[in-house]
C-alpha cells in the first residue's frame, strides 16, 4: 500500500482568487421570509455603504443601487447571485471566506467595522436565497426629502450666486426660487426636468461637463452636491 503524504494547512477556510471558498464554515440561512426594505436595506446601509454607496465605491463596487449591488466582480463571481447565496460573493467575503476580502474590513478602531453577525449573515443569506428581490427605483424609506428652500438655496447660494443672482445674472439664468432654476437661461432654457434626473441638462453643467459653457470648472460642484441636486430634480424640484 502506498503511503502518501498529505500536507493539510491547519486553517483551510480562506481561498485566495480563483480558490474555491470552504461553504461548510457559512452560517445558515434564517428560515423565514425575509423583508428587502425592513432588514436587507437598513444592514447593508449600515455595515457597507460608508465605502460602497454614493460617496466611495472602494474596489468599484456600489451597492446603494440595484444595478451596483448586482455586479460581476472581476475576480470573485457575482456580487449576489439570485437563488443562490452560497455562490454570491459578498455572503463569501462577510465570512471572510475569502483571502484579505473581509468585508467590512477590520479595523482597529472598535465600532468602527464590525464583522457581520451569524443572524445578520442568515438574514441575507436567506434574502439572497428568496431571489434577491430588490424593488426598481430609490427606496422611498431611506430618501430624504430635498427641498429648494431648505437644501437648493444654500447650495445654489454659494456655489453659483456670485453670477447668477437678479438680473444681473450671466446668460439670464437665476438660482433665486426654484421657477428660476427650471425655467433655466438664455441659451439653456429648461435646465431642470422635474422628475426627470436623465432630461434635466444643469446635472450635465455642475458635473463640470458641459465644454460649451465659459468656465466648466466654475461649474464643477462637489459629487455629494450633484447627488444632492439629482434627489431634488427626482422628487419633482419643489
Ligand atoms: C471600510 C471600507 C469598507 C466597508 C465598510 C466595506 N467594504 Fe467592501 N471593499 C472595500 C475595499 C477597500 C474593497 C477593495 C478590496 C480589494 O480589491 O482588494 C472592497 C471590495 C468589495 C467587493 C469586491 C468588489 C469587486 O468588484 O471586486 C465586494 C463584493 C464588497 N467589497 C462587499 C462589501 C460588503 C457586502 C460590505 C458590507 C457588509 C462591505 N464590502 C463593506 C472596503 C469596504
Ligand atoms: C464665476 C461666475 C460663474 C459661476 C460661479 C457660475 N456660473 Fe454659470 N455661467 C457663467 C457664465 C459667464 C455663463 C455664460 C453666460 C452667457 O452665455 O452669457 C454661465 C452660464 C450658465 C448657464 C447657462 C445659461 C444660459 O442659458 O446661457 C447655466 C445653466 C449656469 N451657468 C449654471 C450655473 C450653476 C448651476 C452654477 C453653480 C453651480 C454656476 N452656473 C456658477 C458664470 C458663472
Amino acid at each position: 500500500m502506498a503511503v502518501t503524504f498529505l500536507i493539510l494547512p491547519l486553517s483551510v477556510a480562506a481561498a485566495g482568487k480563483g480558490g474555491k471558498p470552504d461553504l461548510s464554515k457559512l452560517p445558515l440561512p434564517v428560515a423565514r421570509p425575509v423583508d428587502f426594505t425592513k432588514e436587507v436595506y437598513p444592514l447593508l446601509k449600515e455595515s457597507c455603504f460608508k465605502c460602497h454607496g454614493a460617496e466611495k465605491q472602494k474596489g468599484k463596487y456600489r451597492m446603494d443601487t440595484r444595478e451596483g449591488a448586482f455586479k460581476v466582480t472581476d475576480d470573485y463571481g457575482p456580487a449576489i447571485k439570485p437563488a443562490h447565496s452560497e455562490e454570491s460573493a459578498v455572503i463569501h467575503m462577510v465570512c471572510g471566506l475569502i483571502d484579505e476580502m473581509l468585508m467590512p474590513p477590520p479595523s482597529d478602531k472598535p465600532g468602527q467595522s464590525e464583522k457581520l453577525t451569524a443572524e445578520q449573515v442568515g438574514i441575507l443569506r436567506a434574502w439572497i436565497d428568496q431571489g434577491a428581490v430588490w424593488p426598481e427605483g430609490p427606496i422611498q424609506e431611506f430618501v430624504k426629502p430635498v427641498t429648494f428652500e431648505a437644501d437648493m438655496k444654500p447650495l445654489f447660494t454659494s456655489a453659483c450666486g456670485a453670477c447668477h443672482t437678479g438680473s444681473a445674472a450671466k446668460g439670464s439664468f437665476a438660482i433665486d426660487d426654484a421657477a428660476a432654476v427650471i425655467k433655466g437661461g438664455a441659451n439653456y432654457p429648461k435646465v431642470v426636468v422635474p422628475g426627470d434626473p436623465k432630461k434635466s441638462s444643469l446635472l450635465t453643467i455642475i458635473a463640470g461637463k458641459d465644454e460649451d459653457l465659459p468656465a466648466p470648472e466654475k461649474h464643477k460642484l462637489a459629487p455629494k452636491q450633484i447627488e444632492l441636486v439629482e434627489q431634488w430634480i427626482r422628487q419633482g424640484a419643489k
